[in-house]
């Protein structure tokens, strides 16, 4: 074999742990989402992420190709027999700039083994569960809102979403409106789910960063709720690095304290992945 081993007669390389992509859906000229199939053997916990990427160029010494990883929460629920990715593009980053390209019948590069803390398991029960979300941080939430689980721990599920401007909200919005109109789901969370999106360089009826919504007490004045408090309330958050951490000081003035999945506590963070 070594005596033929130039790039040209090698045949190309099968992709390891491929998925075969189903549809694709741009809501933006920076956003869109796609569904892709489920391994079969693929078991995930709603709000877990996975790596998932494309081929680079083979090198053009050698002809080996490597593969380029990045980390994605799964969007849709763990009964779906799809899986659902949401991305931004960045017009030069070296996974999006490709990968927002991908058609119907492409195939990506999935590994099968997902992990991650924005998960049921590493909060403590309680009453109400917070999802605070920046951007593309709305992904995991998309699978935790669709996951019946998080109705039967939780008696009210509060989704606050900030994005700068209004498009950008439309992926969430859509989302919040399916699960209120599916026959299944929609018993199941009977009204518990409430959506709070809010613009900061955008007009809309709702506006302000998650954070200073909080911190005003504007959103539990807008919601009729009592403010938050470690016996009642849950967070899980997924934004930018800034956001996480300016909200991290706001829910431990509340009382609150970060938990993990070997030790629940009230709140878990994740980083918004980004190219
Ligand atoms: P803002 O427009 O006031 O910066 P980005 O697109 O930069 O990732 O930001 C997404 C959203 O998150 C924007 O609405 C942005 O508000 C908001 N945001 C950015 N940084 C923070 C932060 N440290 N705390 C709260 N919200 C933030």
């Amino acid at each position: 074999a070594a005596v033929t081993d130039t790039p040209a007669a090698r045949p190309t390389p099968k992709l390891p742990d491929s998925a075969k992509v189903l549809s694709v859906k741009h809501w933006t000229d920076k956003l869109f989402s796609f569904r892709v199939e489920r391994p079969q053997s693929l078991r995930f916990r709603s709000g877990e992420f996975v790596m998932i990427g494309l081929m680079q160029d083979p090198d053009p010494k050698t002809g080996k190709q490597k593969p380029l990883l990045r980390a994605y929460s799964i969007a849709s629920p763990n009964w779906d027999e799809e899986m659902e990715f949401y991305s931004i593009k960045v017009q030069d980053g070296p996974l999006t700039s490709r990968l927002q390209h991908i058609q119907p019948g492409d195939e990506i590069i999935l590994r099968p083994k997902p992990v991650g803390t924005l998960v049921t398991d590493a909060l403590l029960p309680g009453k109400r569960l917070w999802m605070f979300a920046t951007g593309t941080g709305i992904a995991p939430f998309a699978s935790l809102i669709r996951d019946p689980e998080v109705y039967e721990k939780f008696e009210e599920v509060i989704l606050m979403h900030t994005c700068r401007e209004v498009g950008e909200l439309e992926y969430g919005r859509q989302l919040v409106e399916d699960v209120n109109a599916d026959e299944m789901l929609s018993e199941i969370v009977n009204g518990k789910l409430r959506y709070y999106p809010t613009t900061t360089r955008e007009d809309f009826h709702k506006m302000g960063r998650v954070t200073d919504n909080l911190s005003s007490g504007k959103v539990f004045k807008d919601l009729g709720i009592e403010p938050m408090n470690p016996e009642m309330d849950r967070g899980m958050v997924c934004g930018n690095l800034a956001f996480n951490k300016d909200i991290m000081v706001i829910l431990d003035g509340f009382g609150l304290r970060e938990g993990a999945n070997s030790d629940p506590k009230e709140y878990v963070v994740e980083k918004a992945f980004v190219d």
